[in-house]
């Protein structure tokens, strides 16, 4: 049966003509003409070959051959759904983005839950980072917040995140393991890479099995910017906390799981939002300026690291609900494209090297999954305000400008000349100062490896500890090659000796490595 929206798009409008006798829509071709027998293909003779005129035939099948997109080529597996975001304390003086000016006030939203690794058919209880990518429909166009449920991330500069993938996912010859993390090639980039022991602590822990989409929390990772109404800079971190708390499952619960019901976590957020029960979760922020950021030894743009929330509170600002499932999961989920550098005025990036690298990969990729530019033109990504531009043609294009002038500046006038800009309601990227040679270069600031993944552990509970110990000797003794045990061992020593000792212990190692070395030296590709 044809959708409401569907047959509206279409132009049926309803007419009874296109009714069958029974009250059904009658069914059609993609051009709209009635179709007799949907059962048998046009032979010549009862028991003679298909005939090339079958249109029928022939654009039913054409059109099933084309289904499939490439899937994403990370957080290929993800589910959907819609709701809005209301403020409920306002940020207007240290932003003018619209969305966070007037308490009460909903904007319409659509998250996507997804892991990371795994294959658009995998297992939902993998042990993985799981993403929570946030898109906001504000009346001054669509900000996407691109997180994940847990707050830092592998690797400090996106120029890694093709080694990184390419390590996590199954293994090139074999095309094995498809569990994320048990394998020697994930392992082997890991213990050559201090800067992901941060990340390693949380993909251990009992984050990276929850119980449920509703029982995570998300993070924003990088430090973003917001720009007041006056030009000025506040540094931003984004949290959003769940109102059905922090649940995790426990590793064998996982693998039970995962065996009897791999859909385990879309089928828990389709049956809670279609029977009423709304996760929800607050948007809590945490800001500061540059002078703060300067107490640390650590650097605000690294995104391996935290800023503790003992020393800098996350203050709650507006809440999230998820009330509304997808019409289509292939319309909606499937086709729906985040991309970091989906900003609106008064909210601004900074000099994050993954961040930066973000903003072109999102992008890039979209274009290549959707298959065309114009893929801001289907409703799931299209802005819910006024969209007026002097972009055209390509691929699928629905939404070219009117009239006759498609360029500017052009001396048509206010009514006929389309689109102007405006210099002060319009984006404006926040003038900061950069200055210094061009290199290829790792600060100092961003050495500190193995600190906050120390704080991370010590500030577990004796039961969570022993499951990331618990979790570290099952993965690591998937790995074949002792190698590379010893060297992650050799890391877990700069984390906390007890740690390192227990997974020493549980993989029967003969000795304890030598701890890595702390500091790593930065590159450069300056001449001596
Ligand atoms: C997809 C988060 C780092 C490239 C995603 C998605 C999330 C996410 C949540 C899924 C979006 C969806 O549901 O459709 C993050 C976070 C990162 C990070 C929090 C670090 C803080 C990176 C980096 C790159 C990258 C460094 C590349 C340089 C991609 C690509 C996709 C993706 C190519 C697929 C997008 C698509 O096909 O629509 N990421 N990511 N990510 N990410 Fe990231």
């Amino acid at each position: 049966q044809l959708s409401e929206s569907y047959a509206e798009k279409q132009g049926d409008g309803g007419e009874t003509h296109q009714v069958a006798a029974d009250g059904a829509a009658v069914l059609t071709t993609s051009q709209g003409a009635p179709v007799a027998d949907d059962q048998n293909s046009l032979k010549q003779g009862a028991r003679g070959p298909t005939l090339l005129e079958d249109f029928h035939f022939r654009e039913k099948i054409f059109h099933f051959d084309h289904e499939r997109i490439p899937e994403r080529v990370v957080h290929a597996r993800g589910y959907g759904a819609h709701g809005f975001f209301e403020l409920t304390d306002s940020l207007a003086d240290v932003t003018r983005a619209d969305i966070f000016q007037r308490v009460g006030e909903r904007t319409p939203a659509f998250v996507r839950f997804s892991t990371v690794a795994g294959s658009k058919g995998s297992f939902d209880l993998a042990r993985d980072v799981r993403g929570f990518a946030v898109k906001l429909y504000t009346k001054e166009g669509n900000w996407d917040l691109v997180g994940n449920n847990i707050p830092v991330f592998f690797i400090q500069d996106a120029i890694k995140f093709p080694d990184l993938v390419h390590a996590a996912k199954p293994e090139p010859d074999r095309a094995f393991p498809q569990a994320q993390t048990a394998h020697d090639n994930f392992w082997d980039f890991i213990s050559l890479t201090p800067e992901s022991m941060h990340m390693i602590m949380w993909a251990m822990s009992d984050r990276a099995i929850p119980r449920s989409f509703r029982t995570m929390e998300g993070f924003g990772v990088h430090t973003f910017r917001l720009v007041s109404a006056e030009g000025k800079s506040t540094f931003v971190k984004f949290h959003w906390k769940p109102k059905q708390g922090l649940q995790s499952v426990l590793w064998n619960e996982a693998v039970k799981i995962n065996g009897a019901d791999p859909d385990f976590h879309r089928r828990d957020l389709w049956e809670a939002i279609n029977g009423g029960d709304f996760p929800e979760w607050e948007l809590g922020v945490q800001l500061f300026d540059q002078a703060f950021a300067d107490q640390f030894d650590f650097d605000v743009l690294d995104a391996t690291k935290i800023i503790p929330e003992e020393i800098l509170p996350v203050r709650v600002v507006g809440r999230l609900v998820l009330d509304r499932v997808v019409d289509n999961f292939f319309a909606e989920t499937e086709q729906v494209a985040f991309c970091t550098q989906n900003v609106v005025p008064g909210i601004d990036f900074t000099n994050d090297p993954l961040l930066q690298g973000r903003n072109f990969s999102y992008l890039d990729t979209q274009l290549k999954r959707l298959g065309s530019p114009n893929f801001t033109h289907i409703p799931i990504n299209a802005p819910k305000c006024p969209v007026a531009h002097f972009q055209q043609d390509g691929h699928m294009a629905m939404t070219n400008p009117r009239g006759r002038v498609n360029y500017e500046p052009n001396s048509w006038g206010a009514t006929l000349g389309g689109p102007r800009e405006d210099p002060v309601r319009g984006f404006r990227s926040f003038a900061e100062e950069a200055d210094g040679a061009k290199l290829r270069i790792r600060p100092e600031s961003f050495a500190d490896h193995y600190s906050q993944a120390r704080q991370f552990y010590v500030s577990q509970e004796p039961i969570e500890q022993k499951h990331i110990a618990d979790a570290l000797v099952f993965e690591l003794s998937k790995v074949e090659r002792p190698d590379i045990r010893a060297r992650v061992v050799s890391h877990l020593i700069n984390i906390d000796d007890g740690l390192a000792g227990t997974v020493a212990d549980g993989l029967g190692l003969p000795e304890l490595p030598a701890s890595a070395q702390a500091a790593q030296p930065t590159r450069s590709d300056l001449p001596p």
